[in-house]
């Protein structure tokens, strides 16, 4: 058997906050596993296996009956903590009828989950996208069905000399992939820092700053294992200080990137795009989001292609070039989090 990509002691963004409704189910695949998930009466948001405990009927085509969700074969019932509590023509109830739930956390906007152990499930380990929700930050984004297994997306985020190949004419230009870099890694997180010092800005950024001229652009992408990337991005008037820490004369954005494993071969990508100026222009905030849904269009269709070619060449390898070196961390820490959980299981097994 080849392993799984993905580690499951590890929170994943499963969903938008506002995707999941009180009164409706959302079925959604997460680490190989069909899932459904809906709102109590009082807010809170509910997740349980997508199949029932009988004869594994999709939840998700019942319906909810209060806080409880009704098989839409034979009628089971299902509280909210995933326990049978009612079966038709039969007073006593089989005590291990019951589906499985997990621990789901609501934070920066989305919901997020934990597909491994819940004894290990500690909040604490969300990672932090504050950007999402900060009253200093304003922005918005959506989410990408990717059909590519989440560490290609990872790779795409950890290199961003391919803004120069797939995103000519918005933000990339030759200065991007000449430019040096450094990575640096803690435990749980890689970061790869480029300063494009000098340069005239590619026509996204230079729009944002409105001031003729040459920039000083930064690059800072910060990955957080197993999933997240937040890019810190922008751009300031050359010679201002931006290198040194002061950006009173730029702009800047932070894109912030979840991708969730769904499959081996397919992510629910989600991203948003924040600034921290004009916080209160509605229109910037739609501008930006439609130039990076433009902007990952063009990551997403090249992502596909890569995952398709993978699939036709099984028996090919990578090779890693000096612009990989964010990607190689990024990889590393998530083997070490799999290392982790498989031995745990040998030492249990
Ligand atoms: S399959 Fe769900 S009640 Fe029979
Ligand atoms: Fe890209």
């Amino acid at each position: 058997m080849t392993q799984r990509s993905f580690p499951l002691n590890a929170w994943y963004v499963a969903a938008w906050n506002y995707e999941v409704k009180k009164g409706a189910m959302l079925a959604r695949t997460i680490c190989e596993k069909p899932l459904v998930f809906y709102r109590k009466a009082d807010g809170t948001a509910v997740v349980m296996d997508d199949a029932c405990w009988h004869r594994l009927a999709p939840l998700s085509k019942g319906r909810l009956a209060g806080d409880n969700v009704v098989c839409p074969y034979h009628g089971l019932v299902y509280e909210p903590g995933g326990r049978c509590v009612h079966m038709p023509s039969q007073e006593t109830i089989n005590p291990s009828a019951a589906v499985r739930t997990y621990p789901l956390v609501e934070r920066h906007r989305y919901l997020w989950i934990w597909m491994g152990d819940p004894a290990l499930a500690d909040v604490d380990l969300v990672p932090d996208l504050h950007w999402n929700d900060d009253p200093e930050w304003t922005g918005d984004g959506t989410l990408i069905e990717l059909k590519a297994n989440y560490l290609l997306g990872i790779d795409n985020l950890m290199d961003l000399t391919h803004e120069t190949f797939v995103h000519d004419g918005s933000i990339g230009n030759d200065a991007v992939a000449e430019a040096p870099f450094s990575v640096t890694h803690g435990e749980r997180s890689a970061r790869v820092t480029r300063w494009i010092l000098n340069q005239d800005p590619p026509p996204f950024w230079g729009a944002q700053l409105g001031v003729p001229g040459p920039v000083d652009r930064w690059q800072i992408i910060n990955f957080l294992a197993p999933s997240s990337v937040a890019l810190d991005v922008g751009v300031a008037v050359a010679g201002t200080g931006a290198p040194g820490g002061n950006r009173s004369q730029g702009v800047n954005g932070y894109i912030v990137n979840s991708i969730t494993p769904a499959t081996e071969t397919t992510s629910h990508y989600f991203w948003s795009a924040n600034r921290n100026f004009k916080l209160g222009d509605m229109s910037l905030t739609t501008a930006w989001r439609n130039a990076v849904a433009g902007i990952f269009k063009q990551d997403e269709d090249i992502l596909e292609l890569q995952q398709e070619a993978i699939a036709r060449n099984p028996d090919k390898e990578f090779y890693d070039l000096n612009i990989d070196a964010g990607g190689m961390w990024a990889r590393r820490k998530v083997s070490e989090m799999i290392d982790a959980e498989t031995a745990g299981l040998r030492r249990v097994g």
